[in-house]
């Protein structure tokens, strides 16, 4: 970011995003789970778009491993947990889109609320200079998750998504009962797991570039 700060829009946020040449430009959004990543993203490429500036966004959540396999090692429960994602299949993608040309093709896999899976090669960059990554872990030590700390060097700069953790936590519940979870269930998932792993991301924050709150339609940077 070209050290914008105060209260922005998204439009002044994608125009913060510096001009690239002949490489591919990754900017990432970490943050955590329910502070509004996804969110930021899409609308980040749609101003990036508009602006005439070819975006994609290439989400970390493709990278959950599937349920089959986390049931063979008894941690479907701890599902959305560090090690509960290929850590190491994110960072080689990362690695690979780094290292295509721009107008080569880059599957990507995306993760399906709907089925609670990944899905391979969900999305393809190809033409896009500029990709937004965004997931939960993208500033993780190897002290505190092993295997994540290689990702920070792939991306071009990393912002964080901050929101109040009464925030996360009823968007966390509305996410939950809306995949089928019943209230005591969605509640558990929320106090065990999901606020665990906020604490968890929220350790990471100090490794950001830039730190942003969502305030009404803007984002806040400081
Ligand atoms: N700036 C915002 N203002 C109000 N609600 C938001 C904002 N950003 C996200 N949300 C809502 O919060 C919920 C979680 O957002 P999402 O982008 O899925 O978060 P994340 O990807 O970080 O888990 C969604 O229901 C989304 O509509
Ligand atoms: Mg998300």
């Amino acid at each position: 970011m070209n050290r914008a700060s105060g209260l922005l829009s998204v439009a002044e946020l994608a125009r913060s995003v510096p001009a690239v040449t002949a490489q591919r430009y990754l900017l990432g959004i970490a943050g955590p789970p329910g502070a509004g990543k996804s969110t930021l993203a899409q609308r980040l490429r749609t101003e990036l778009t508009r602006a005439g500036r070819a975006a994609v966004v290439a989400p970390m959540d493709g990278y959950h491993l599937r349920n089959e396999v986390l049931r063979a090692r008894g941690a479907l429960a701890r599902k959305g947990e560090p090690d509960t994602f290929d850590a190491a299949g994110f960072v080689a993608d990362l690695r690979l889109l780094r290292q295509t040309p721009v107008g080569e093709p880059v599957p990507w896999p995306l993760f399906d609320r709907a089925i609670d899976e990944p899905t391979e090669g969900g999305v393809v960059v190809r033409d896009e200079q500029i990709v937004v990554i965004e997931g939960n872990y993208l500033l993780l030590t190897d002290e505190q998750a092993p295997g994540w700390a290689a990702v920070r060097g792939l991306l071009d700069a990393c912002w964080y998504l901050d929101a109040p953790r009464a925030v996360l936590t009823d968007r966390l519940l509305d996410r939950h009962l809306a995949g089928a979870r019943t209230r005591a269930e969605a509640s558990a998932k929320v106090a065990h797991s999901d606020l665990r792993n906020a604490d968890l991301v929220a350790a990471s924050r100090p490794r950001a570039d830039e730190i942003l709150t969502a305030v009404g339609d803007g984002y806040l940077v400081h």
